[in-house]
């Protein structure tokens, strides 16, 4: 029997090509820029398996382009680059890697937010810059994180995971989330429920941990930065169009927040020139890339997609429909 055929549109780390090429016969992009939009739909047209990126779209466009296709893996927990309703009506299985990535995210969150709140790229670029003149009383003087509130904003794992670390910096945490969780793990998480509002109102530093969907896009709007207190932070880990852009420039340069720490933008990699500021901390979407972390979610989607071929149910469906009478 022949192997299957799959496209990979990253080279992906060893121990997950390994795991691939097992079962498949696996077309691998090349290492660097993103794949080019008419190449991935040509090198697509003839393969029963993608293994994808958020960056690449998995849209009517690519389905059309690709009638043998069986299964969309996803390297990523975010799947807003994959229409849904479009792969179940195609029969398409796609999936994503939830559960790998939620410790180290909550990491470059908390990280994040300690180097806003501590300013420590300016004293970066003043270190290096030569420019130092020595310890000086006001130098760099930031804002404490230890003893503030935390408000979570999306309280699935990662939000838990941000939640479990505020225990250590002996913080107060708000969560907000479309339902309230159980009572036992609120309080097992010493985490307290409020309304969005409140939430915003009452916090110095408000951590997003939403998927992005239809509810969640633009839902930090520029009327609710000017409910934060104006000594509060914004911490974006999730996706950049959960937060209107050109409103926290808005309010960035009102003065009605005190800063923002982002790896995540509206149109990645565009950033706003008027976010390129000394109270905003930017990074290139970098939150689950460590290379432990990394290398599970690739190995994820390769055991997601080899699962399909070998008859079994992919562990981490979508859209577990499109399997359901087969
Ligand atoms: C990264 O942003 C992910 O969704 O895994």
């Amino acid at each position: 029997m022949p192997k299957p055929k799959v496209l990979a549109t990253r080279p992906l780390f060893p121990a997950a090509r390994t795991i691939l090429d097992a079962t498949c016969d696996v077309e691998y992009f090349p290492p660097g820029e993103n794949p080019a939009r008419q190449d991935l739909l040509r090198r697509v047209k003839d393969k029963e398996g993608l293994v994808c990126l958020l960056t690449d779209a998995v849209n009517e466009e690519l389905l059309r382009n690709a009638p043998k296709l069986r299964i969309a893996c996803n390297v990523a927990v975010g799947f807003d680059n994959i229409d849904l309703p479009a792969c179940t009506k195609r029969g398409v299985v796609a999936t994503n890697t939830p559960g790998v990535l939620d410790e180290t995210t909550a990491d470059f969150a908390w990280a994040l937010m300690m180097a806003v709140a501590r300013r420590i790229p300016e004293g970066e670029a003043l270190a290096r810059s030569g420019k130092w003149g020595g310890w000086d009383l006001d130098q760099l003087v930031g804002a404490d994180v230890w003893g503030k509130t935390l408000g979570i904003v999306g309280f699935g794992r990662i939000g838990r995971a941000m939640a479990r670390r505020a225990g250590g910096f002996q913080m107060k945490v708000l969560y907000h989330d479309a339902a309230r969780v159980a009572e036992d793990l609120e309080q097992e998480l010493h985490a307290e429920f409020r309304d969005f509002n409140s939430l915003l109102a009452e916090s110095d530093f408000v951590s997003v941990h939403v998927p992005l969907t239809p509810e969640t896009r633009a839902m930090f709007s520029a009327p609710k930065f000017f409910r934060m207190k104006p000594t509060a932070f914004l911490i974006n880990t999730s996706r950049g169009p959960v937060v209107d852009e050109n409103g926290l420039v808005a309010a960035l340069e009102a003065g009605k927040i005190a800063g923002a720490a982002l790896d995540v933008y509206e149109n990645e990699p565009f950033i706003l020139p008027g976010l390129k500021r000394n109270n905003v901390v930017l990074a290139p979407h970098i939150a689950s890339a460590s290379l432990e972390t990394r290398t599970r979610m690739a190995c994820m989607a390769a055991e997601n997609m080899t699962a399909l071929f070998r008859g079994q149910r992919p562990p981490n469906m979508l859209n577990p429909e499109v399997l359901r009478n087969k």
